[in-house]
């Protein structure tokens, strides 16, 4: 068997309080292979963005590490850390972070011009990663002039741009009706199975976690692998 992409040993996390700490959760343990999709489920404040953060290396554990293509993330000093996260990585936040003084197309093709692609190359490819997420015709439009699901959309577009090995996406279709959700989920999919792509999806619906080969559910600290729900 190959090697996992990601592979989290006794993950934990605490946010300090005003008194005393928070422990979201703690010797949390997870491994993702390569073309692994995983959903990730929980109710809210169980500490399901907490985890995406750690996996994708946005935040440091205050116990326990990632290893993300065999390499300890958390034995990285900062600027490595971001260069990992830059080559490797692709994340929807949950409230998307678009740039709002750019377009469309741009704030898709910024990070491929900041991982040194020319602007024409770049722009060009923004663009059909906009036709890939049915958005071909809002390129010269603002955040501000998008619905919410189409900015998610962009956002999604922005995280796949520079081919990452690891997608993390924290509920990418949560503002989507269900027909765009599935249409995104399916994008996701085939470039699941072209590219051996592996996904961790934070969701609440059991419509998107029907798709996915891995169902985790968080549940007071801890991290439990569940059947799928069936597909009708
Ligand atoms: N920076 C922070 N400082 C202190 N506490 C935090 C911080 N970020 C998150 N928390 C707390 O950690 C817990 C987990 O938060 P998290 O955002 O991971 O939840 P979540 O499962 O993603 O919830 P939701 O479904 O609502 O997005 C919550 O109780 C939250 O209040
Ligand atoms: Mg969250």
């Amino acid at each position: 068997m190959s090697d996992p992409v990601v592979r989290a040993v006794g993950l934990g996390k605490e946010y300090p309080l005003p008194e005393g700490r928070l422990r979201v959760f703690g010797g949390l343990d997870l491994e993702l292979a390569s073309g692994d999709v995983a959903a990730i489920m929980g109710v809210s404040g169980v500490g399901k963005t907490t985890l995406l953060n750690l996996l994708g290396a946005l935040d440091r554990p205050s116990e326990g590490t990632v290893y993300l293509d065999g390499e300890d993330l958390y034995a990285k000093n900062g600027r490595e850390l971001a260069r990992t996260r830059n080559r490797k990585i692709g994340f929807v936040f949950q409230f998307y972070h678009l740039l709002p003084e750019f377009t469309a197309a741009e704030n898709i093709a910024l990070p491929l011009m900041i991982g040194g692609e020319g602007k024409d190359a770049a722009l060009a490819r923004a663009h059909r990663l906009l036709d890939g997420v049915g958005l071909a015709d809002k390129a010269r439009l603002r955040p501000s002039q998008l619905s919410g699901g189409e900015q998610q959309r962009i956002a999604l577009a922005r995280a796949l741009a520079r081919e990452p090995k690891l997608l993390l996406a924290d509920e990418p279709t949560g503002n989507l009706d269900w027909k765009t959700g599935e249409n995104i989920l399916r994008l996701l999919l085939d470039l699941q199975s072209r590219t051996g792509l592996t996904a961790v999806i934070v969701t609440h619906s059991e419509n998107v976690a029907k798709y996915c080969g891995k169902v985790f559910m968080m549940e007071r600290g801890e991290l439990k692998r569940i059947e799928p729900p069936a597909r009708s």
